[in-house]
């Protein structure tokens, strides 16, 4: 047989691992900076722990779950979402004795979904949750997280922030009968996967792609107009927070979420980069959801990133570090060179040498691997106990002290 990995599944590594590492320490510091405790939960749970509260008629419980029976017979699921094992790991470590509780965690998910740009089976998520309060306070705080945490992996990306709000679970089941009624009615203009969640899950009808759907949708019954009074506030209160901080969002009242246990605030982060795997975060509030898993009657909120997507819009914004190779022309001149090292490790610069003595394989592989610099160290460098700095974006060649090195590099690459 050919040796080969699992459909959906891809190993990480050179400029991907970078990339990931990257988001887990920003993602680390932003957490701790905000008071948000990790926490790491197994990659299996029983399968009952997922399948009511992501809903039975879900996709995900449906058609995505890695599900198998262990030799005691009993069902487990690889985790195909963090909320759920996040809120079991806090009922049975009685971590919602000193409340509210915020965590975070990251790691890999599994879903068997159709494997194509930006979607996985096996993938990674951060995801970030605040459990026991219901202050809309707390919505703001993780939209304001997720904002900050996106603006500063990707600084130049357009991404749009949608919002909704879906009410509670009462007026909910409301309007879920009457989007029924309404799709039932067009059943004829609807695409056939749309007609087969008409009777089971009339709000994913309202997320379809298919542009027959899309153009029903716009007619069809608004869940703002279901929203209780206090719906309406927590959600006008939102809103209002939002702008007061000035982050853009969109409102769009036909966002609904894949998973069934959402109510009130949900949002989405969208990027238009991305192909049809368009949203890049998801989260909203789950209240009554704690409970469901048999804990106490408390509300929750949180959000969850794709990893791998935002990887990908690194790569778009060319966000990989500028890098820096080395020549050395021979081993005679390994003492300066080591003292370049020591100065290049002291001042955190990043650089790559191949162990090769030979300018013209060294240029050859910076060229080949898109350096922005290389530094030459030869007879003259030794003598003159400077180094030549040469840009290979635009040719400009320097001879420089070993403490000009930092200043240089910074000002060029910025
Ligand atoms: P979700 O919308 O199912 O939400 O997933 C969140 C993010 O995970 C998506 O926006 C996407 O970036 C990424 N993602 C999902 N499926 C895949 C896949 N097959 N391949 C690659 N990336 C994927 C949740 O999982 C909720 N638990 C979020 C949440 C936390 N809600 C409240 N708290």
């Amino acid at each position: 047989m050919k040796l080969r990995s699992v459909r959906g599944t891809h190993d990480i590594f050179g400029k991907e691992i970078k990339k990931f590492n990257r988001i887990s320490n920003i993602v680390s510091k932003n957490a701790y900076l905000k008071d948000f405790k990790e926490i790491q939960t197994p990659i299996f749970e029983f399968s009952d722990l997922f399948k009511k509260p992501l809903g039975e008629l879900s996709d995900v419980v449906l058609k995505e779950m890695y599900s198998f029976k262990d030799r005691n017979n009993e069902f487990l699921t690889l985790r195909p979402e963090y909320t759920t094992p996040m809120i079991r790991a806090a009922i049975t470590n009685n971590l919602l004795n000193d409340l509210p509780l915020k965590i975070f965690g990251i790691g890999p998910m599994f879903r068997r979904e159709r494997p194509q740009k930006g979607r996985f089976r096996q993938f990674n998520q951060i995801n970030f949750e605040i459990l026991g309060t219901k202050d809309f306070l707390a919505d703001v705080e993780l939209i304001l997280l997720s904002n900050k945490i996106l603006k500063e992996l990707l600084p130049k990306s357009v991404i749009r922030l949608q919002i909704n709000s879906l009410g509670d679970k009462k007026n909910l089941i409301d309007f879920k009968k009457n989007l029924t009624k309404y799709f039932n009615n067009h059943k004829k203009k609807l695409s056939e996967e749309s007609i087969t969640k008409i009777d089971t899950n009339p709000l994913r009808i309202l997320d379809s792609k298919n542009e027959a759907d899309i153009e029903l949708s716009k007619s069809s019954p608004k869940i703002y107009e279901y929203l209780t009074n206090e719906a309406k506030k927590h959600y006008e209160d939102l809103k209002r927070a939002l702008n007061m901080l000035e982050i853009n969002f969109e409102e769009n009242p036909n966002l609904v979420r894949g998973l069934d246990y959402y109510c009130n605030t949900v949002f989405e982060y969208k990027s238009d980069n991305l192909g049809s795997q368009d949203t890049l975060l998801g989260g909203g509030r789950y209240d009554g959801l704690i409970k469901v898993l048999g804990g106490p009657d408390l509300p929750g909120i949180g959000w969850a990133a794709g990893i791998e997507r935002l990887a990908l819009l690194m790569d778009a914004e060319n966000e990989t570090s500028s890098s820096v190779h080395i020549a050395v022309t021979d081993e005679k001149f390994n003492n300066h060179f080591l003292n370049l090292q020591k100065y290049l490790l002291e001042n955190k610069i990043s650089y790559y040498w191949n162990y090769k003595y030979n300018l013209k394989k060294s240029f050859t592989k910076a060229n080949t691997s898109q350096a922005s610099y290389i530094i030459i160290i030869g007879e003259n460098e030794l003598n003159g106990n400077f180094f030549t700095i040469k840009n290979l974006i635009n040719g400009e060649q320097k001879e420089l002290k070993l403490n000009q090195i930092f200043n240089h590099l910074n000002d060029k690459s910025r």
